[in-house]
């Protein structure tokens, strides 16, 4: 078929420029995106998965629908009246000038990053330009969102040649609503991604592990009721765990609407009424629910209905509360035995996305006899807390405030917010989350306190039933010998956790049976993060570095002097398995992986492996306990 340009496209670029000029004055904000979609995982969608075309585009051409020479303003040409020059036009007469077309641009996958995809986008930091085609079944009753799993780093999406919105972050999800511009057929979806480290972003300029770009998770269409349960959160009452307290949000503020909460099992059936905000209160006697633990990780079938609209989750109920330096799960004391791990998928090198992923991950953390892992450092996917439901994993989930964020900057300020009320507005419901955490290793400044207290306000706003943390800095230097925490927001964090690598960065394994550490009796300590590299199937002695026996002799030392520590309750080892950065490139030993994975890329336990697995086999008998209720 003739390629056809639309007629649009004969507008000189003169009369364009004069165009967007006025649809500046027209401009209205479009870029908030709507509030996320609860539980997206269980509503029926039509997937937009697969390949897509793609035009990559470091000098951001596909804005520049205007002189060249003209700076390239970020603010002005993501705003909705920015028409972008990358919209779906082909070529109509044999002597048009178009030098871009969708049609014969090659193909990507969706949802992949796009590093691990193609050899000469390894290391590619910029903007790549996305489009896929597809026809839509379009019912005037209902509304339809555009759904991604998450994009890195901020995301231009147009529909049909018009700006739908706009998402800054690379690991949360987001959603807009499109029913006012879908066709039946041929819809256009075009999909500006770039992933640019900058200085206002979240994380910024330095990171320790590989920048993966793009549409990195799923992409759907969820069409619900008009009026549809759009947010809500059920769980254990933190204060009585014999009833299940929350709330159920139904959109179009609508008072004396009826919501209905059904958990069969236990012949659970109430009924509530919204009030004037469309919400209603939860709260339902619950005494014959079989609490969750990680021996026993029971979930319920949960049905909530409203209207016309029916949704079900798996949910499982427990308590998590601290007394003192213990850590108390449905009231009994345990032990976190954890580990780290980032969102990768280490054989196939690219962004960890699927089921098959998690259960691979998770797979080796259970070998390690963990009931804990920590999900670094920013939101994974969400089949990780979905799984770890299943299999009675406890999670740590973090947002990447991490290093030197630029504390004093609203706008980075406003990227980290957004980040974490995603987050925790997502996993609100998972059994297997226990920790919120706002900071890795954030320096000790008035700014960075501020900008932390305020996240751990957010947080609580949502969800005040699990920990507040952050991996604090240790100090080892101001007293010989002596470790301490004095960061000021110790005393904001509900388990007290920090990084400390005595025996790789500082000093060497022996060093772990010289510090003592000075800390608080009255609050739980975590270690969340030691450890030390070593190449697999290198071998030496103990003090070669690089070495298996290296790391196996630190993790021996690291264990010695930590379980000396009173209040100790739990770790996360760094890490569960090498992973890609590009700031490690020791040549034959690291050559673009952090190696201090107690697995290496290829899937091969190392001997600290099995030194930690050895550790947790103890602390599970120590804090054993019998599942009763
Ligand atoms: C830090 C940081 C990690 C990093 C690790 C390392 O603690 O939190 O992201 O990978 O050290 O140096 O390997």
């Amino acid at each position: 078929m003739k390629n056809r340009i639309s007629t649009t496209f004969n507008i000189s670029l003169c009369k364009l420029g004069a165009l967007s000029f006025l649809l500046s004055f027209t401009f209205i904000q479009i870029d908030a995106q709507e509030p996320l979609l609860q539980n997206v995982y269980n509503r029926p969608s039509t997937s937009l998965n697969g390949n897509w075309k793609y035009v990559i585009d470091p000098y951001d051409t596909g804005y520049r629908n205007h002189r060249n020479w003209t700076p390239f303003d970020e603010a002005e040409s993501t705003k909705a009246s920015a028409k972008p020059y990358y919209t779906d036009k082909v070529i109509e007469e044999r002597w048009d000038r178009v030098e871009y077309n969708f049609n014969t641009s090659p193909e990507i996958i969706v949802p992949s990053d796009w590093n691990s995809q193609f050899e000469k986008l390894q290391y590619y930091e910029g903007a790549i330009w996305y489009r896929t085609t597809f026809d839509y079944a379009v019912y005037t009753n209902q509304l339809t969102f555009l759904y991604f799993g998450a994009a890195n780093y901020q995301t231009d999406v147009y529909l049909n040649g018009e700006k739908v919105g706009q998402h800054l972050g690379g690991f949360d999800p987001f959603n807009f609503d499109i029913t006012n511009k879908l066709k039946t057929k041929g819809n256009s979806l075009v999909v500006r991604v770039d992933n640019r480290r900058e200085k206002h972003r979240v994380p910024n300029y330095t990171t320790d592990w590989w920048n993966y770009g793009g549409i990195t998770r799923e992409v759907k269409l969820v069409s619900v009721p008009k009026t549809h349960i759009q947010d809500y959160s059920l769980q254990l009452d933190k204060d009585n765990p014999n009833q299940i307290k929350g709330y159920v949000q139904v959109t179009s503020a609508t008072s004396g609407q009826s919501v209905t909460i059904q958990i069969p099992e236990v012949k659970i059936n109430k009924t509530f009424t919204t009030d004037a905000n469309g919400r209603a209160e939860i709260l339902i006697p619950a005494k014959k629910l079989k609490k969750w633990y990680p021996k026993r990780p029971k979930l319920y079938e949960v049905s909530l209905s409203s209207g016309s609209d029916t949704l079900k989750d798996q949910i499982g109920f427990r308590t998590i509360t601290t007394e003192g330096a213990n850590i108390l799960l449905n009231g009994k004391s345990i032990f976190l035995r954890g580990i780290s791990l980032h969102e990768e998928n280490p054989i196939k090198v690219g962004r960890a996305k699927s089921m098959e992923d998690a259960k691979m991950l998770f797979g080796w953390a259970k070998e390690l006899n963990c009931n804990f892992v920590r999900l670094a450092h920013y939101p994974h996917n969400e089949n990780m807390p979905r799984l770890a439901d299943k299999l009675g994993l406890l999670l740590w989930e973090e947002i990447p405030v991490y290093w030197g964020i630029d504390y004093e900057n609203p706008t980075a300020f406003a990227q980290a917010k957004s980040q974490l009320e995603t987050l925790v507005h997502r996993d609100k419901n998972r059994a297997s989350v226990i920790v919120w955490s706002v900071a890795n290793e954030t320096p000790d400044l008035e700014s960075r306190l501020i900008f932390l207290r305020k996240l751990k306000d957010i947080a609580l706003a949502i969800d005040d039933t699990r920990f507040i943390s952050a991996a604090l800095e240790r100090d080892e230097k101001s007293t010989a010998n002596t470790v301490k925490i004095p960061d000021p927001f110790a005393e904001d964090v509900d388990i007290l956790s920090c990084n400390e690598y005595i025996g790789w960065y500082s000093g060497l394994p022996s060093r772990c049976g010289e510090v003592t550490w000075d800390l608080p009796e009255n609050k739980p300590f975590f270690v969340s993060e030691f450890g030390g590299g070593a190449l697999y199937n290198h071998h030496g002695d103990k003090l070669t570095r690089w070495t298996e026996e290296y790391q196996e002799y630190l993790y021996e030392e690291q264990l010695n002097m930590l379980q000396k520590i009173s209040t100790l309750r739990g770790m996360t080892p760094w890490i569960l398995v090498d992973f890609r950065s590009p700031r490690r490139n020791l040549p034959l030993i690291q050559d673009g992986w952090n190696r201090k994975g107690l697995i290496s890329e290829n899937g091969f336990k190392k001997k600290a492996f099995h030194v930690l697995k050895a550790f947790y086999d103890e602390m599970e008998k120590k804090y054993d306990y019998t599942v009763k209720d």
